[in-house]
């Protein structure tokens, strides 16, 4: 007893310590950081070996105090991998994800490894006999039922809200409607995962992803030649035209099936069409392609210009797979969004509705564009470089990491209301107030 005396209080030490430095050293310095980090880490993992073999209980409630402590992704994957005797984790997948019971990604150990995690000792499940062993519960929101909730939890299980929707109602009044009751109860779940890049897991995976293409950049720009290759011919460069842009005689296309929205998005693009031709498929509009998303439908882009990625709210880090969709076809992109689109895309890759005083300034840019081939052309630089990945796993990865974790598994953490954090905290901003800036 007197050996575990000692240890807690080191402990407890440690844990002020890792708090002050996770506090007052900006995640930016992440070397010094890491380094101090690394450090500290060690220690802790070694204290709380030998705290663990003192075989004292107590010790999940000594670390409570951390538990608003929030390590950085990079602290994960510097962390040592799981050594390949600890046996996986489990994965519950307590609801569907629409209609789909293996949330797209897979069941099993596979998908973790056909998909190239860093760490993939994590098997995931929907069988729900297996709820007590399971490491992680997941539920997503829109599917929860208060009837239909698990009967136990285990203290050291995270139930997980997952959720890829955003709902923009500010005022909370859409308990029921919008999240079930059910989530409203204090301290339901321990993590997050969403799109907002301030969960506890972030997934962009029904969204997309660029990447760049290759994990450096060359050091120098350009590329040597190969042997017997000439310089590009400045005759060419100088009077280069684009004859595959003939074909590409319409201005802007607006594929839509949700009208009103919070983001108002209609109202600014009928004032966009005051300026500029917009052809406006789906239910919004009078033009249709069906089936939606088909290769058909798809190919049609190949005639337009510009392609609005108009969200439906505008909501913190909320870029949808329409960005995406542009993107990887050759058309270039108008987005209208509550996100940074900055930290999503390559400069020069899309327009931003932001950036105009009014539609009428947009159309005048696109006009510019779309008469100027050579300025158009400055919009699909950003493909040398980057790739889009339409259905990215990164987020399951990360989840997987995260639950692998050694300075995870003392760790605690709850939503008190997991509503305050996702709607209230940082409401969506309404397109009215934005419209009455930009137009
Ligand atoms: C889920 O629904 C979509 C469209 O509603 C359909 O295309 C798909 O086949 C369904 N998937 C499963 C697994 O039922
Ligand atoms: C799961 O654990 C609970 C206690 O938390 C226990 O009552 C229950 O019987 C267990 N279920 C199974 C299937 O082992
Ligand atoms: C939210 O919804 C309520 C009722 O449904 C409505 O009265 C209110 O104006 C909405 N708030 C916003 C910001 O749209
Ligand atoms: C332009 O469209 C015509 C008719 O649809 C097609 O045959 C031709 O291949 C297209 N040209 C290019 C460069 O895509
Ligand atoms: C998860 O949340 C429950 C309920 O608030 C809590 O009792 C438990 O300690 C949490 N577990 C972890 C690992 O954070």
């Amino acid at each position: 007893m007197t050996k575990s005396k000692t240890k807690p209080s080191l402990w407890k030490i440690m844990q002020l310590f890792m708090a002050v430095v996770v506090r007052s050293i900006p995640t930016r310095f992440s070397t010094i950081f890491n380094f101090i980090g690394c450090l500290a880490m060690c220690y802790l993992l070694v204290t709380a070996i030998g705290y663990a073999s003192s075989n004292n209980g107590d010790h999940i409630i000594e670390t409570n105090d951390i538990s608003q402590v929030d390590f950085r992704q990079e602290q994960m994957s510097n962390s040592k991998p799981e050594s390949p005797e600890s046996p996986p984790k489990t994965i519950l997948f307590w609801t569907p994800y629409y209609n789909r019971t293996d949330f797209t990604f897979g069941f099993g150990r596979d998908p973790f490894v056909k998909f190239g995690c860093k760490v993939s000792n994590c098997i995931t499940t929907n069988d729900r006999t297996l709820l007590n062993e399971s490491d992680a519960v997941i539920f997503h929101a829109l599917q929860v039922s208060s009837r239909d909730l698990p009967a136990h939890r285990q203290p050291q299980q995270r139930f997980i809200f997952f959720l890829y929707e955003t709902i923009p109602n500010t005022s909370i009044p859409c308990v029921g409607k919008c999240l079930p009751s059910s989530q409203y109860k204090p301290h339901y779940f321990n993590w997050t995962m969403t799109h907002r890049r301030d969960s506890d897991v972030y997934v962009a995976e029904p969204y997309g992803a660029v990447a760049p293409k290759y994990w450096t950049l060359p050091t120098q720009l350009p590329d040597e030649l190969s042997p017997d290759t000439l310089p590009a011919n400045p005759a060419v460069l100088l009077n280069r035209n684009y004859p595959h842009l003939a074909n590409r005689t319409k201005m802007v296309a607006w594929f839509a099936s949700h009208c009103p929205t919070h983001s108002q998005r209609e109202d600014y693009v009928k004032e966009l069409s005051n300026h500029i031709q917009v052809d406006i498929y789906g239910k919004c509009g009078t033009m249709e392609c069906l089936p939606r998303n088909s290769h058909r439908c798809e190919s049609l882009l190949d005639n337009y210009k510009f392609y609005l990625a108009a969200e439906n709210s505008l909501c913190p880090d909320y870029v949808s797979e329409k960005f995406y969709r542009a993107l990887t076809n050759d058309i270039v992109p108008i987005v209208y969004g509550g996100a940074d689109y900055t930290e999503y895309a390559p400069p020069h890759s899309f327009i931003n509705i932001a950036n105009f005083k009014s539609p009428k300034h947009l159309a005048d840019y696109l006009t510019l564009l779309a008469n100027n081939d050579h300025l158009y052309m400055e919009y699909f630089q950003w493909k040398k470089h980057y790739a889009v990945v339409r259905s990215p796993k990164k987020g399951w990865c990360d989840l997987c990491a995260k639950l692998n974790e050694p300075s995870q598994q003392k760790k605690t953490k709850t939503y008190q209301d997991v509503a305050e954090w996702w709607v209230r905290k940082l409401p969506c901003y309404p397109g009215s107030s934005f419209l009455m800036s930009h137009t």
